[in-house]
């Protein structure tokens, strides 16, 4: 049985008709989505991606992938964004946070791009000294400044570690299929090049080639992936509220939010999980939060920040609540020893499981969140895998669709991500933002 929702810790919040009464609004976002008439409906390609993708570019990049595999000691993976965390995460979550520490015949896989710090370049430039390199860098738009800098310096390092020729066979890029600067740098030097699909936001594209190829490299079963997203489009295609998890989860939100619940916190007893919540956070939060409107994602790992936020979420401002993604079972487990002296006190979990103990934490911290006025969601998932991971994925990207919709946002753009770049271009004097400078000298004397 694949993702559960448990909507037994919203007792005493929410009933069951309070969500029945989204039922219309439901049933709008879903012919809206489904009949392509919603706001930014263009880019809901991702609604039938698990079963419509190009098949003969998925066995290139499980080809290039093996190619990599044999060829180098370190790959990385340039790119921000949707062209960053979807890959990081399925990495995170499927193989581990410790991944480029674990022993594994498979290259370690280092991110770049996802800013500018020039502390990350230099180390990685150090850690790639004496080893042997593949570079993936992706960008949909092609002129994303943070990747567009890493891949300049990278390429150079290629080139010069490598020669031209050697270079343009270690360098993939993932950009769209005729247009970008990305495209034309491509074209030029004879990389492989992968198609980041016009229909498909940033945010979305995790199982395009933008975040699949990092993935095969790690040695995830990306088959397995797609069959995992195939079955909850299949799941989630009802229309019928009461037979769809993934819009019952959107109706809670909703719901939760017009009661004054502004902040959602994703929480996981699993630290693998962190860069999904990152993932996550991209997702809801750029395709909800506009118009002055939306639910801020946040995150936590419990234990770990029980105790650091821990106090505030018990006792806070009563503004949260929390999706527990509930992953059932450890895919290898431990036992506690059995201590003579007990010294520690510890002998009450004695040859228990370490997930029995993270369980009983889960029970117990969701007990205390309900009691001190947070409603919880659950989302229980049997295990860790790719099967599993890709039907997560699916149910959260169409979820995070129809919520928006019920909330009246475009959920497919993110016109508040350019007054940044904007402000960045003019500081920087790059031609064109000359006004932009002016203005911003007048408003804050800068
Ligand atoms: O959701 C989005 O579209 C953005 O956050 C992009 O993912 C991010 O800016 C990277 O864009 P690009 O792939 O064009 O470099």
């Amino acid at each position: 049985m694949p993702l559960k929702l448990n909507m037994k810790y919203l007792n005493g919040f929410i009933k069951d008709s309070d969500i029945f009464a989204l039922e219309n609004e439901i049933t709008a976002a879903h012919n809206a989505l489904h009949s392509q008439s919603g706001k930014g409906s263009e880019f809901t390609g991702w609604l039938d991606l698990p079963i419509d993708y190009d098949k003969i570019e998925f066995e290139r990049i499980k080809v290039a992938a093996r190619q990599i595999q044999k060829k180098c000691d370190v790959f990385i993976s340039i790119g921000i964004g949707g062209s960053y965390l979807g890959a990081k995460a399925a990495i995170d979550f499927l193989k581990s946070s410790d991944y480029n520490s674990l022993k594994k015949d498979t290259p370690d896989i280092y991110f770049i791009g996802n800013g500018i710090s020039a502390d990350k370049f230099n180390n990685l430039i150090s850690i790639c000294e004496g080893k042997d390199v593949c570079i993936n860098v992706i960008s949909k738009s092609g002129t994303t400044t943070e990747p567009a800098i890493a891949f300049r310096i990278f390429k150079k390092i290629m080139e010069d570690k490598y020669g031209k020729e050697e270079a343009s066979k270690r360098i993939y890029v993932t950009t769209d299929k005729e247009t970008g600067t990305l495209k034309e740098i491509a074209t030029r030097e004879g990389y492989e090049t992968f198609v980041v699909p016009d229909d498909i936001g940033g945010r979305y594209s995790v199982l395009t080639p933008v975040g699949l190829l990092a993935i095969a490299v790690s040695g995830v079963n990306i088959d397995e992936l797609m069959s995992g997203a195939a079955k909850a489009r299949e799941t989630f295609f009802d229309p019928n509220l009461n037979d769809n998890d993934c819009y019952k989860y959107a109706a809670i939100r909703n719901l939760l939010y017009r009661c004054g619940k502004k902040v959602e916190l994703l929480v996981s007893y699993d630290p693998d999980f962190s860069m999904m919540s990152e993932w996550f956070k991209q997702l809801f939060g750029e395709s909800e939060g506009k118009e002055n409107k939306g639910i801020f994602p946040a995150s936590a790992i419990f234990s770990t920040d029980l105790h650091s936020l821990g106090q505030y979420i018990q006792d806070g401002e009563r503004f949260l609540f929390e999706t527990v993604v509930n992953i059932m079972k450890p895919n290898n487990d431990l036992i506690i020893d059995f201590d003579d002296y007990n010294l520690d006190g510890l002998n009450f979990v004695a040859n228990k499981p370490i997930s029995y103990v993270n369980q009983k934490a889960f029970e117990g911290t969701i007990l205390a969140h309900c009691d001190g006025g947070v409603p919880n969601v659950v989302l229980e998932i049997p295990q860790k895998n790719a099967f599993e991971l890709g039907y997560l994925i699916y149910f959260f990207e169409k979820a995070c669709a129809i919520s928006g919709y019920v909330l009246g946002v475009n959920p497919f753009d993110q016109p508040g991500v350019e007054s940044y770049k904007k402000n960045m271009f003019a500081l920087l004097d790059k031609p064109g933002f000359e006004d932009r400078k002016k203005a911003l000298i007048e408003k804050f004397n800068v």
